[in-house]
C-alpha cells in the first residue's frame, strides 16, 4: 500500500476539526495527504449520522467505492456512522479494512500500524466509556483562518431524538491548562482567531477545577496575539449569565452566540427531552438583548418531530419573531436507529413536515430581511477571507460571523487573507452585508500556507 492517503470529511465542526487531527496523525506516520482519490494508497472518509439523508450519503459513497477495488487501497470509514454501524459496514463494504469511532482515534497509529502488515478488519469502536480526550500535538491546522480547538467531547444530555450521544460518548472535557497551552501553541504560530468547540462548549467542566466555561473563555480572549474568540455549539440548558458578562467585559469575544432551541413549544421540548421550557430559554435571551453589544443570536430548529401539534408549531414561529435570530438552521425530524424517538410514531406526514420547514425558513427570511438592516451604515471590523475577483470584491467576516462582500477604497491595495480592516456597511441582504472599505487602520498578522479541508455538509 502506497503510503498516500486522501480523506473526505462530512457532518458537524467537531467532525471536520478530528479530520485536521486524523491528518495530522497520519502525517506523522509517514503519510501523504493528495488531493485526488485515485492517487491515495488510503482512502479515509470521515463519516456523519445526525440524519438519515447524512448517513445515506455515506453509503452512497461507499458504492461508489467499488469501482476503485482491486487497486491495491485500502479504506478506511471512521466517525459517526463508523461508530453506530460499526462491524455491520464490512458487511455492506467488504473491502473496508478500518472502521473506527472518534473515541477511538487516540489509537490510529497502532491501527495503522496493523494496516499496513496487512489485517483487513480493524476495528476502533470499544472506546467510548473511557475517560479520555483526543488530543494531539500533531494536529494538521487546514482552515486557514480559525484555530479549532476542542475543548470538550461526547454528549451526556441524550435529546429523544439525537445520535451524539451513542456516537461520541459521554461527555469529558481537557483540563484548562491544556486548552490554554494549546491556544499559545497556535497563536504563536500565527493565529488570531480561535474557535473552542464542544457539541455542548457550554457544559465544559475543568476537570482540576480551576476555571468555569466564561472564565476560561475570558482567558483565551485576554491571551496575547488574540483578535477573535468563537465558541459553538452552547446549549440552552447550561447557559449562564456569567458568559454573557464574559462577552461584556472582553472585547475580543466575538459577538455571536449559537444557541439551538429546536422548538418554540414547551410541550415538544419535553418530548424531546431538552431538559428546558420556552420561558427558560426566553429567559436566557433577554439576558442576550441585554448585553451592552449587539450579541448575534443563532439556532438550529426541528420541525414535525412526533406528536408535534399545528399549534406546537405556531409556538416555534412566535419565537421566531420574539428572538430576532440573525440565522436559523431548520431540520425535518428524521428518525435515528438506538434513539428513543425512534420508537414514537413518527406521526408527522412527510408533506406537513415539508409545508412546516417552507413556512418556518419563509418567516426566518423575512425576519433577517429587516434585521440584518440594523448594521447600515455600520462600521465592522471585518478579517479578510479571500477575494471574489468576478466582481471585484474582498469577502470578510464580521465578528458577528456574518459575510461581508466589500470594495477597496480607490487606490487602496488589496489587504491580505487574514488581515483585518474597518467596513462601512452601504446595503445589506437577509444573508450577507455589502461595504466599502474604510480609511482606517488595517491590522496584518503573519501569512500561514495551508491546503483546504475537504468539507461536505
Ligand atoms: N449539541 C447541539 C446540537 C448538535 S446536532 C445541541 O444540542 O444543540 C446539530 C443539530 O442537528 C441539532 O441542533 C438538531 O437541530 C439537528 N438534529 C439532531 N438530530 C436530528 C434528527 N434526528 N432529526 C433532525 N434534526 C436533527
Ligand atoms: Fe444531541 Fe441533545 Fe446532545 Fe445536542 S444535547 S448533541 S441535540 S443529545
Ligand atoms: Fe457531528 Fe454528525 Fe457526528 S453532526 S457529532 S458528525 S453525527
Amino acid at each position: 500500500m502506497s503510503k498516500t492517503f486522501y480523506i473526505e470529511t462530512f457532518g458537524c465542526q467537531m467532525n471536520a476539526h478530528d479530520s485536521e487531527k486524523v491528518i495530522g496523525t497520519l502525517e506523522r506516520q509517514g503519510y501523504a495527504q493528495v488531493q485526488d482519490e485515485a492517487d491515495a494508497g488510503l482512502i479515509v472518509y470521515n463519516t456523519c449520522s445526525i440524519r438519515d439523508k447524512a448517513e445515506q450519503k455515506v453509503f452512497h459513497r461507499l458504492n461508489e467505492y467499488k469501482r476503485m477495488q482491486g487497486e491495491g487501497k485500502r479504506f478506511a470509514v471512521i466517525g459517526c456512522v463508523a461508530q453506530q454501524e460499526g462491524e455491520k459496514i464490512f458487511e455492506k463494504a467488504p473491502y473496508v479494512s478500518l472502521v473506527a469511532g472518534s473515541a477511538s482515534y487516540r489509537n490510529l497509529p497502532q491501527m495503522l500500524d496493523r494496516l499496513e502488515a496487512g489485517e483487513r478488519r480493524i476495528t476502533g469502536l470499544d472506546d467510548r466509556q473511557t475517560d479520555e480526550t483526543f488530543e494531539t500535538e500533531f494536529t494538521a491546522r487546514t482552515n486557514p483562518h480559525r484555530g479549532y480547538i476542542t475543548i470538550i467531547e461526547g454528549c451526556d444530555k441524550f435529546c429523544a431524538y439525537c445520535v451524539v450521544p451513542y456516537t461520541r460518548g459521554k461527555e469529558r472535557s481537557r483540563t484548562s491548562a491544556s486548552v490554554l497551552a494549546e491556544a499559545r501553541r497556535i497563536v504563536d504560530e500565527g493565529y488570531t482567531e480561535i474557535q473552542v468547540l464542544g457539541q455542548n462548549v457550554n457544559s465544559y467542566r475543568d476537570p482540576s477545577g480551576r476555571m468555569s466555561f466564561a472564565e476560561l473563555l475570558t482567558a483565551l480572549g485576554q491571551m496575547n496575539g488574540i483578535r477573535r474568540v468563537r465558541f459553538t455549539t452552547s446549549h440552552p440548558r447550561d447557559f449562564t449569565r456569567d458568559i454573557v458578562e464574559a462577552m461584556d467585559a472582553t472585547p475580543t469575544l466575538c459577538d455571536h452566540i449559537h444557541l439551538p432551541v429546536q422548538s418554540g413549544s414547551t410541550a415538544v421540548l419535553q418530548a424531546m427531552q431538552r431538559e428546558y421550557t420556552r420561558e427558560w430559554y426566553l429567559e436566557r435571551m433577554s439576558w442576550i438583548h441585554g448585553a451592552k453589544r449587539d450579541i448575534s443570536i443563532t439556532s438550529d430548529m426541528i420541525v414535525g418531530f412526533p406528536g408535534e401539534t399545528d399549534a406546537d408549531f405556531e409556538q416555534t414561529i412566535t419565537l421566531l419573531g420574539a428572538v430576532r435570530y440573525d440565522s436559523v438552521f431548520a431540520f425535518k425530524f428524521s428518525p435515528r436507529p438506538n434513539t428513543p424517538a425512534v420508537a414514537m410514531e413518527d406521526s408527522i406526514a412527510e408533506e406537513v413536515k415539508t409545508e412546516r420547514l417552507r413556512i418556518l425558513n419563509e418567516r426566518q427570511r423575512e425576519i433577517q430581511r429587516e434585521h440584518y438592516g440594523r448594521h447600515l451604515n455600520q462600521v465592522l471590523e471585518c478579517m479578510v477571507e479571500g477575494t471574489n475577483p468576478a466582481r471585484g470584491q474582498v469577502v470578510g467576516r464580521s465578528s458577528q460571523n456574518k459575510t461581508v462582500n466589500f470594495v477597496m477604497q480607490p487606490g487602496q491595495p488589496a489587504p491580505a487573507v487574514g488581515s483585518y480592516l474597518p467596513v462601512r456597511i452601504t446595503r445589506t441582504l437577509p444573508n450577507s452585508l455589502v461595504g466599502e472599505a474604510e480609511a482606517g487602520p488595517v491590522f496584518v498578522p503573519e501569512q500561514r500556507q495551508r491546503s483546504p479541508l475537504v468539507v461536505l455538509q
